[in-house]
């Protein structure tokens, strides 16, 4: 039986993964690098420096900045996408979210927040949803980001759940992977290609219901 669903944020529940686009894609053009929505998605789920590092080495530049130069352009990533989220009302839920939270509660599920994001719990606030999750796992307190299983491992813990009754869904392939290795169903939110791996693969939030994931959940385990 299930009892707990374990949410990403970024591209989720909200679209912030839009953000961290433009934010990174900003500081890129400075650096020199172009990156595009193809080369974006292998930078969804992965921790703001590791963003980074992959950014610098996709640019050829990896080799160019010390340690130091690579934290400072990291926080200014940061305080770009800090100011790009400040306008996120509970308007800017992803379609059909606030409802299928709302049937999760009524099914007595328990809620986590499962993001690789130091900014999840401001996000969070800004949406105004707080109370429709148990947890939300603190990413800097997570030592492996995505695919690493930790930060799904660390929810269930936190739930006090097993990790074969937990759901986890996401927007990434790298947590995708992360869900998997964790020993637990997932659900992909996008496309079909980039989340293969995936127990099931929804095009949109929007087709998110009980109704469409538990069964194929019990076929899984059964
Ligand atoms: C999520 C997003 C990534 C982001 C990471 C860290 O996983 O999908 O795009 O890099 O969180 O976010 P942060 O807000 O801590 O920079
Ligand atoms: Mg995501």
């Amino acid at each position: 039986e299930v009892q707990a669903i374990l949410f990403d944020l970024d591209g989720v529940i909200t679209d912030t993964a839009e953000y961290h686009y433009l934010a990174w894609k900003k500081l890129a053009r400075e650096l020199g690098i172009e990156i595009d929505r193809t080369f974006n998605e292998q930078l969804k789920g992965v921790s703001r420096i590791d963003s980074l590092e992959k950014i610098l080495a996709y640019g050829n530049r990896l080799q160019d900045f010390t340690r130091e130069e690579k934290e400072a352009l990291a926080n200014k990533k940061n305080e770009l996408y800090k100011k790009m989220i400040t306008n996120i009302t509970p308007a800017d839920l992803l379609p059909g979210i606030k409802e299928f939270l709302e049937e999760v509660k009524q099914a007595n599920l328990k809620t986590g927040i499962a993001s690789a994001s130091k900014n999840a719990f401001r996000v969070i606030d800004y949406l105004q949803v707080g109370d429709y999750f148990d947890i939300i796992v603190d990413a800097a307190k997570v030592e492996k980001g995505k695919p690493d299983p930790e930060i799904f491992l660390k929810g269930a813990d936190q739930l006090g759940v097993d990790y074969c009754t937990c759901i986890g869904i996401e927007d990434a392939a790298a947590g995708i992977k992360a869900i998997k290795s964790a020993g637990m169903f997932a659900v992909g939110i996008g496309s079909r290609t980039e989340l293969k791996e995936a127990d099931i693969i929804l095009s949109s939030t929007n087709e998110l219901t009980l109704e469409t994931i538990l069964p194929a959940y019990k076929n899984t385990s059964a």
